[in-house]
């Protein structure tokens, strides 16, 4: 393989910069050219390419984002979109592909594996909903800076003896509440994957902890669940008369310096994205199981699931009263 691209795609995500970083440095070692390409699939269909270099890395392994940018692209879903792609590749004498970003990225990352080019698959969302995966880049940032921003709201709540409601991205998976939610010590954790009673579980929860002695309280929802978040700071004030607000941690979750976890996690997964490459191997994800890295042939990847453990849900419940 002589020539590689590398892409990031869907929602960026602390840590991608690294896994570019390694991706390009690994390459160029071992004597591939390495091609750019910017907002992800939309850049491989209109050849927004550049050669990179060594230096065209350096001092991004800190840097939150992407500095190939990114995009979703409903385009590439098509099979005109998919042959665009696979004629920039072919007229730029790309051989190989590494794909930076979540499952539906993967989904794009097979098509080109199954019309005969070579792609692998790192993963990179904050959601870590990346089923062969433990923990995927930009995770571990974001649960760090739902930590930061959560502690903060508790620091003003607890001086006005209130409650905060707090929305965090998730809009499939709760990993980011339930585990957010924990490090907090949130009264309650709503999330997609379980059922809720919001009376039994938010309202009676405050009204039992509010007899103990507790005068302040932290309900964290991921964005996913079945009801609407904003209206339940009136309707717990209302039944409780705890005086509540609600903040939309928003898209700060996805942004910021990444932890020396995921910085480690991207180094790691794109050196091995090109490990692969380099030995003609394509249609494969990159993955941590088990504190090892290892890869999967994509579609099993995309056929895996993950779920949340009831037990870890009762934790949040059981420790916080
Ligand atoms: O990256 C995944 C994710 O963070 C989801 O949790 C969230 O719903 C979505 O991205 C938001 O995406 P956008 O930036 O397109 O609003």
């Amino acid at each position: 393989m002589n020539t590689i691209a590398v892409l990031t795609s869907g929602g960026d995500a602390p840590g991608m910069n690294a896994a570019i970083r390694a991706v390009v440095r690994s390459a160029i070692e071992k004597g591939m050219r390495v091609m750019g390409v910017r907002r992800g699939f939309n850049g491989l269909m209109h050849g927004d390419i550049f050669e990179m270099t060594l230096r065209s890395v350096s001092n991004i392994i800190e840097r939150g984002g992407t500095i190939l940018y990114t995009a979703r692209c409903p385009e590439f879903r098509t099979e005109e979109g998919v042959q665009k792609a696979l004629n920039t590749c072919k007229y730029l004498g790309i051989d190989g592909l590494v794909v930076i970003g979540g499952d539906g990225s993967f989904r794009g990352a097979r098509e080109l594996s199954e019309h005969g080019l070579p792609t692998v698959g790192v993963p990179g969302t904050i959601d870590n909903d990346i089923a062969c995966c433990d923990r995927t880049i930009g995770y571990d940032t974001a649960m760090n800076t739902i930590v930061e921003m959560v502690d903060r709201l508790r620091d003003t709540s607890e001086s006005h003896d209130r409650c905060s409601v707090i929305e965090v991205m998730g809009r499939h998976a709760g990993y980011l509440a339930l585990n957010g939610g924990i490090a907090v010590g949130a009264t309650s954790v709503l999330i997609p994957e379980f059922e809720y009673d919001f009376e039994r579980d938010v309202i009676d929860r405050m009204k039992r902890t509010r007899r103990t002695g507790k005068k302040n309280f932290i309900i964290v929802a991921a964005e996913g669940i079945k009801d609407e978040i904003e209206p339940m700071a009136a309707v717990i004030e209302e039944a409780t008369g705890v005086e509540t607000r609600y903040t939309n941690l928003g898209h700060v979750q996805r942004g910021g310096s990444p932890t020396a976890c995921d910085r480690v996690l991207g180094s790691k997964m794109g050196y091995w994205a090109v490990e692969l490459l380099s030995q003609d191997i394509g249609n494969r994800v990159v993955a941590q199981k088990d504190g090892k890295i290892v890869d999967f042939d994509i579609f099993e990847a995309l056929s895996m699931e993950k779920h949340i453990e009831e037990r870890e849900y009762k934790v949040a419940y059981d420790i916080s009263i």
